[in-house]
Parts: C-alpha cells; structure tokens; sequence
C-alpha cells in the first residue's frame, strides 16, 4: 500500500485523527488513541512461542552469560498478536531494573510517540537488540548484536508485526544489514524477512536534541506507519 492510498479511502475517521494528531499533537501533546488493537486469534500460541523462546534465550544466550553488571533481563513487552513492533538498541538502567523495554525517559517519550498514532502501548510489541543492559548504557559492539540478533529475528517470526520500527541507528543496521547512518536511512521503507521497516530516530536522540526539525522528521516518519496499517 503506498503511503497516499490513505488519502484517497473512505475512512473518515483514520484520516481525521491523522490530521488531528498531525496539527494538535507533534510528538509531546496529549491525543486521543483510535483502536487500531490486534486480533486476538492464535495469540495463545504466540504467547507460549515467546515464552519458550525467553526461556531459551536465558539459558543460551553468549551475551547474556557474558555482560557484566545486569540485574534483569529485558525480554520484550506488548501485545504478542500487534500490528506494529518497535526494535530498540538495549535496556538502560531503568529498564534493567524493571525488566521491562522502554520505561525510563526515553520510553515515557516513546509512549508519547505511540499515542500520537493513535496506538496504546498495550497494543504494539516493544523490544530491544540486546535483552541485557551493557555496563554504563555504551552501544551495543558489532559482535554482541549478532550474537543477540537470532533471538530477535525469532521474535519477529513469532509475532509477525506487519510494520516493524527500528529506534536508532543500532537496531536499524542490525535488522537492515547495513552499517548507513541513520539520517541515509530513516523516513523510506525498507524491508527485513518481507516485513516493511520504518527506522527513525531513537527517542534518547529527539529528548538530546528536541528540535522543531528532528521532531518533524520523527513525526513524519511515524506517519507513513500510520499511512501503511490505516487502511
Ligand atoms: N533505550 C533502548 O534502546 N531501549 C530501552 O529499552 C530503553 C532505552
């Protein structure tokens, strides 16, 4: 679907809560959610997928018996049946401490993102390359991406999101195979085991450097996924 079918369709309401969220919720308003929720058919499955996959992933993972300093490790959280998948680069020391992706400031500002597009947390997968926190927050290495990467590539083909969003330049190389920066690849579709992948910038970046600009670039971003699982 190309990114102005939503345009042209008969939906009213998806195009008027775009347009709302366009003019009266840049990244940082309150705005309403629509429900834009996942099916629950074959979530049971899912369910016992990724908790099987988590269980395997603790056991086996050479990153997780080799990182230093960890106390939980951040599996994933969401919606097993969404529509939409949000890749991190790694827990921080919020997360690290709850065991939950995305809860400390750069995930209240994710939050932000997710209800602009008219979604709920609740109903969008959230996860992170590395499922345990590196000592003081530095970027995951190359080696500590591929070796983590598999557990990430089964999370995919559990849930199957139809639109995946990469968070920084990390998961967008990793998934995407390449080693471009970020500003070369985000704001265009590209694709990873057939699933279409929309990178933009991590949200850690937009709270460092809250630009009109880069705020509209994110913005503009999230609202070719909005554009593509609208109609
Ligand atoms: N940054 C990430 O990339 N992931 C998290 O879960 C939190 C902060």
């Amino acid at each position: 679907m190309s990114a102005n079918t939503h345009e042209t369709d008969t939906d009213g309401l998806q195009g008027a809560l775009r347009q709302h969220a366009e003019t009266a919720s840049l990244l940082g308003v309150d705005f309403v959610p629509v429900a834009v929720d996942a099916p629950e058919e074959g979530a049971s499955d899912k369910v016992a997928a990724l908790d099987a996959l988590r269980t395997r992933h603790a056991a086996e993972s050479p990153v997780v018996a080799s990182m230093p300093g960890w106390t939980n490790i951040v599996f994933g959280d969401g919606d097993p049946n969404a529509r939409v998948m949000f890749v991190g680069e790694a827990p921080g020391a919020d997360e690290d401490a709850q065991g939950i992706p995305f809860v400390g400031r750069a995930g209240k500002k994710l939050n932000e993102m997710i209800i602009a597009m008219g979604l709920s947390r609740e109903s969008v997968y959230i996860t992170n390359v590395l499922k345990v926190r590196p000592p003081n927050n530095r970027t995951p290495t190359v080696d500590e991406a591929s070796q983590e990467g598999p557990y990430l590539i089964e999370q995919l083909q559990i849930i199957q999101p139809e639109v995946l969003v990469t968070l920084g330049k990390p998961a967008a190389n990793f998934l995407l195979g390449n080693s471009e920066a970020m500003g070369r690849m985000r704001g265009r579709w590209h694709e990873c085991m057939g699933i279409p992948v929309m990178p933009t910038y991590h949200p850690a970046y937009l709270l460092r450097a809250y630009t009109p600009e880069n705020r509209k670039k994110v913005w503009s971003d999230l609202q070719q996924v909005i554009d593509r699982i609208g109609g």
